[in-house]
């Protein structure tokens, strides 16, 4: 056990999903900067590795998941078992950690484990709540169910909140959802609600309107901290193995020749999206880094069916793996377009280093997030169906065509400003600094 530091002692709660551990780690390291002493609870099931943390202390809690509900696609019926089944371990261990250290300054959570603001509350503690998506999401849930049609386009007057037509994500939110949704949806409503402060992996001038409504909505004060992986750099997070051979190849193509293609960790596509992808890729005639996850082709292992002449036609051209340094992709010279499912993560990472975008959303948020990125930033291009003469066409307006030079410039004025918003007076650094003020205070 670490000593509590100056600023107090912390827990965090972490959900055991790839695209949420990362910013929790990332998050951990960096309040742990500001002199607190961390401890991070988790679920047994993608456990970070404790010894690439050494500052950090990690408490495994029983989750009780079966492999065949963690395969669940549908996130809140997920969600809602992992709440279930971790509430009365969670309670137990933070109530340990409390003897132990005798004060907790705050619980941290993660917004998928909601049961921890109920446990914060049960223990009077400060819950303050990490938002890993856009801080726009907040808006779906909390208007939804009190709002009816009228007046929710009413409410939802601001230019940019138009043009990302969230009426269209109201009604796909409303089509018959179960049970589990509509009672993860009401208790993760009522968490955000609850906390003491909300943060987001975001920055002011992204969401700009969108901040405004949140403000409106929740009472807790929003602290929009991102990009958090710039302030906690050197954070290693990956669950699967980093193959590092997609940097030596990288190296030797052109500068921003490359596109790569990722679709983060939980999208899949059937065998015969992955031809199209294969073939599309191949007939671009651009370079390419490709991941393909071992798990992210249903029903088939890895990259069998590329056969028939693919490899042979692309040669050098393509070089497909895993699992990548992704961060350490987006940054390298060679890298001149993202292909992505756009996910959070992977949207503030292609930003942070202008890599203009292909979006092909699959679920959830990701719809929002490439109507952001293809409509409100315009920093890339939607890619609806995958089709091989549609992916070819695509990847050339971006990489080779005069439109794609227009995206760039875009996407570079963006990589701009996220710097500027981590610098000293940044908004994103008087946004850190008033947070860890806020819970130094408490
Ligand atoms: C999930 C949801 O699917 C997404 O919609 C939501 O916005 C966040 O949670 P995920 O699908 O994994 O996330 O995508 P993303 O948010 O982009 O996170 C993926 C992370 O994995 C990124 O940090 C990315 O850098 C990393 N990654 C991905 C790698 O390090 N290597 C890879 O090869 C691929």
């Amino acid at each position: 056990m670490e000593k509590q530091r100056k600023s107090g002692h912390l827990v965090l709660v972490m959900v055991p999903f790839q695209g949420h551990i990362t910013p929790m780690l990332q998050l951990a390291t960096i309040l742990h900067s500001k002199g607190f002493s961390i401890t991070i609870v988790h679920p047994e099931l993608n456990s970070p590795n404790p010894s690439d943390h050494p500052e950090i202390a990690f408490v495994s809690i029983q989750d009780k998941l079966t492999k065949s509900q963690f395969s669940l696609k549908d996130v809140a019926s997920l969600t809602l078992i992992l709440n279930r089944n971790c509430a009365a371990p969670l309670q137990q261990c933070i109530t340990n950690i409390l003897h132990s250290y005798d004060h907790i300054a705050a619980v941290v959570y993660d917004t998928l484990m909601f049961c921890a603001q109920t446990i914060a509350d049960n223990l009077s503690l400060p819950g303050i709540t990490l938002r890993t998506c856009s801080a726009t999401t907040l808006l779906l849930f909390p208007v939804f169910p009190q709002l009816d049609e009228k007046d929710f386009i009413s409410e939802i007057e601001s230019p940019e909140l138009q043009v990302l037509e969230l009426e269209r994500f109201r009604a796909l939110l409303s089509q018959n959802p179960t049970e589990a949704v509509m009672e993860s949806r009401f208790a993760f409503t009522n968490a955000v609600r609850s906390s003491s402060a909300i943060i987001v992996n975001s920055m002011e001038f992204l969401e700009q309107e969108a901040l405004s409504k949140v403000k409106q909505y929740f009472p807790a004060p929003i602290f929009t901290i991102g990009p958090i992986h710039k302030l906690a750099p050197k954070v290693y997070s990956s669950l699967l193995t980093e193959d590092d051979k997609c940097i030596s190849w990288l190296d030797k193509q052109s500068p921003e020749s490359v596109i790569y293609v990722s679709f983060g960790s939980i999208a899949s596509i059937d065998k015969q999206e992955l031809i199209e992808v294969a073939w599309g890729l191949a007939n671009s005639k651009q370079p390419f880094l490709w991941v393909v996850r071992p798990d992210s082709v249903r029903g088939l292992d890895w990259n069998e069916p590329l056969q028939n002449g693919f490899q042979e036609s692309v040669g050098e051209r393509g070089c497909i793996v895993k699992w990548t340094p992704q961060k350490e992709v987006l940054a390298h010279i060679s890298v001149g377009g993202f292909w992505s499912h756009g996910g959070w993560n992977s949207t503030i990472e292609s930003i942070c280093e202008g890599v203009p975008m292909i979006c092909k959303p699959f679920f959830g948020d990701q719809h929002l997030n490439s109507s952001y990125i293809c409509k409100v930033w315009k920093i890339g291009l939607e890619l609806h169906e995958l089709e091989r003469g549609n992916i070819e066409r695509t990847i050339r307006r971006l990489m080779v065509d005069m439109e794609g030079n227009e995206i760039r410039t875009r996407a570079m004025d963006l990589k701009e400003k996220a710097a500027l918003s981590l610098m000293e007076r940044g908004s994103s650094s008087c946004s850190l600094h008033d947070l860890t003020n806020q819970i130094s205070s408490v």
